[in-house]
């Protein structure tokens, strides 16, 4: 079996993959252009891409043998799923290893922007600290605060259940009711406009989706609270980027915090100049640990898609159910 790695990953995956595989590991430390992931497939089984991959059915159809796709990554906007599973073809993501840890950065930009973290950091560093001040750099307070939950999902459960300690009320948004939530943390669940309205800190835990793209608009952003901090998570065309540069700018809310971006690697340099956002760069699963246990989960599910069993992680079950009815 002859797998196409697009990128260098944590060795303990590509170690497993090796076991049963003939790997090529793309040797650019670079995001792969379509056409380099398409010479890349060539005579390949299978495909273990990553979050910055553009897969789409051009892609997909590249190589005719190609009998399974792993993406070292929970989220799997970038892939057209239709068109794999019109091939036949699996496709895996990694949830679950990932959760917990995209929910600390969650917190940590919480906190960065609630208690002006990195802009004191620059500060001190450009010699600007004078000494204690009445006034300075004052933030806001996270205890007994109401916190705003979009898309109670693994992440946004994980993320939600952590507030426990800082004593806040809990509002959710979902197209399901989250018993644990509610049960935990007497968790609400409501509709946008009234967690928008209500909440101190707003983060986002959807997917990518038609539905979700622009979530947060200039509409969303006009009906935060002024003192309210919205945290990014997720993927960046949920929220809808001069949007938010208008409104952090014009200080319609007190700040955000965003590990992804609209047209990543791309931020607008107006972004950039405010400081009252906090811009990490796309870190929410980034531990060593975490990141291990992903190359792991990809490996594992290549191997088992390669042998023709179902990988415990597939996306596109459908796969399967077609294949048995034929
Ligand atoms: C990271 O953004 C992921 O989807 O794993
Ligand atoms: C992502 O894995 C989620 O379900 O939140």
């Amino acid at each position: 079996m002859n797998v196409f790695v697009t990128r260098k990953i944590p060795q303990p995956g590509l170690d497993l993959l090796a076991k049963e595989c003939t790997i090529e590991v793309s040797p650019r430390q670079r995001v792969l252009t379509k056409k380099e992931i398409m010479d890349g497939v060539k005579g390949k089984d299978g495909l273990l891409c990553l979050l910055t991959d553009t897969i789409d059915a051009e892609v997909i159809n590249a190589e005719p043998k190609l009998k399974m796709i792993a993406s070292y990554a929970v989220g799997y906007d970038n892939i057209d799923i239709p068109a794999a599973t019109k091939r036949g073809i699996p496709v895996s993501n990694t949830p679950g290893v990932l959760t917990e840890t995209t929910a600390e950065l969650a917190w940590a930009l919480l906190f960065s922007v609630a208690r002006r973290i990195a802009e004191g950091d620059v500060f001190v560093r450009e010699g600007k600290f004078e000494g204690w001040a009445p006034m300075l750099m004052l933030g806001q307070d996270i205890s007994n605060k109401t916190l705003g939950i979009i898309g109670a999902g693994r992440i946004g459960t994980a993320f939600a259940l952590k507030s426990k300690g800082f004593h806040m009320k809990v509002l959710y948004t979902d197209e399901q009711r989250n018993t644990e939530l509610e049960q935990h943390l007497q968790a609400q669940k409501v509709a946008l406009p009234q967690l928008l309205r209500e909440s101190d800190f707003v983060s986002l835990h959807v997917p990518l989706t038609k539905t979700t793209y622009h979530l947060i608009d200039e509409q969303a952003l006009q009906m935060m609270k002024k003192t309210a901090i919205l945290i990014n998570t997720a993927r960046g065309p949920i929220i809808h980027e001069k949007a938010l540069t208008k409104a952090l700018k014009e200080h319609w809310i007190f700040g955000a915090g965003l590990d992804v971006y609209e047209n990543e690697p791309e931020i607008s340099e107006d972004l950039k100049r405010l400081d009252n956002v906090v811009l990490q760069p796309h870190t929410g699963s980034g531990t060593i640990e975490t990141r291990t246990k992903m190359a792991l989960m990809a490996a594992e599910n290549l191997i088992i898609g390669l042998k023709g069993g179902i990988p415990p992680n597939c996306v596109n079950k459908e796969v399967f159910q077609k294949k048995s009815t034929m």
